[in-house]
């Protein structure tokens, strides 16, 4: 069953379009300047692994933030493109025989399987390094210091303390490093925790690096911060929930792959009912962040809503 073409999913729909084209053109074949050639079956799987899928909820949530303090054009749609980018690479490791071991992605063989895991690893670090090049290149905004501090702040969400880090503590919970080998029971916070490094911290990110773009104040990157961190663990209980309840199909990856490492996920500890209430509060809490805006920031909380019910 396909979802009501909402005045929401339409533009989420036409920002997806416009992010495939920025994608497509600087996963291009031409060199830039200081590159020296762009091997093709590198490129052909960081292609695979970026182009023709995903929900693009990022780098909607930076455009759309963006927007809120006036901004938009080529720059935006540039920012938004890397953040994309950091996120495949996440993806096609998290994917690898030694991280998840996951076949399907996105409806599609994931980029180990249709290449292999050498050349899977070099299109997750070139995505990596291009996502940071994206950002740091001029074309992205006039102002240096702007740069600086995006690229600043997608290091410390997507490095050692955010994303990478929450994907260790999430290995380390499945307990592959504990003497028994058996995961960790993990409390609630602990939880809360990494699942805010793994997940909250990329869709924390582009919130925040929208409001930077457009030149908005400290309080307002702040406050646009603490939405997208609300937001962010939305994202992954609903990510959790969906592993329990959808089907393959509709997910496009494998589900019950939480239940079947042992995992523990906020789904687990609490159960399903207790977690779908949650959701429910946090899409106030993250909407009520966003009160002083108005009318204006419509979009943004129904984009927190839809990341709550999402069905894939
Ligand atoms: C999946 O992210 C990985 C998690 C952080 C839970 P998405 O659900 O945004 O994946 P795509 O981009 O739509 O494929
Ligand atoms: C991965 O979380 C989050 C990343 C940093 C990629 P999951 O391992 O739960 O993501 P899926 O379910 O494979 O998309
Ligand atoms: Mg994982
Ligand atoms: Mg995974
Ligand atoms: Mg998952």
């Amino acid at each position: 069953m396909s979802a009501e073409p909402t005045p929401f999913l339409e533009a989420l729909s036409l920002s997806g379009a416009r992010i495939e084209a920025t994608l497509d053109r600087l996963l291009g074949e031409a060199a830039l300047v200081g590159e020296a050639v762009r091997p093709a079956r590198l490129l052909s799987a960081m292609r695979h692994a970026t182009l023709g899928g995903g929900k693009r909820i990022r780098p909607f949530l930076l455009i759309e933030a963006a927007k809120l303090f006036g901004a938009e054009g080529e720059g935006v749609a540039r920012a938004a493109a890397a953040v994309e980018m950091l996120h495949c690479y996440s993806l096609v490791h998290d994917d690898l025989p030694q991280m998840d071991d996951d076949d399907l992605r996105r409806g599609r063989p994931t980029a180990h399987r249709a290449f292999d895991e050498a050349t899977a690893i070099l299109a997750g670090d070139a995505l990596l390094t291009l996502a940071f090049d994206t950002l740091a290149d001029p074309a992205t905004h006039a102002d240096g210091a702007i740069r600086a501090e995006l690229v600043l702040r997608l290091a410390r969400a997507s490095g050692l303390g955010g994303m990478v880090g929450g994907q260790m503590l999430d290995l380390t919970a499945e307990g592959r490093w504990s003497a028994d080998g058996r995961p960790l029971a993990l409390p609630d916070a602990e939880i809360r925790r990494l699942q805010a490094m793994k997940t909250g911290a990329l869709l924390r990110f582009p919130l925040e690096a929208g409001a930077i773009l457009a030149g908005a104040d400290g309080d307002a990157v702040a406050r646009l911060g603490r939405f997208g961190a609300i937001v962010g663990l939305a994202f992954q209980i609903a990510d959790d929930l969906l592993d329990v309840e959808a089907s393959a199909e509709a997910l496009g990856k494998a589900t019950g792959k939480d239940a079947a490492r042992g995992k523990g996920t906020l789904v687990s500890l609490h159960g399903v009912a207790a977690m779908k209430a949650e959701l429910d509060r946090l899409v106030v809490a993250a909407q009520s962040e966003l009160a002083p805006y108005g009318a204006a920031a419509e979009t943004l909380l129904e984009a927190a809503r839809f990341i709550a019910d999402r069905r894939s």
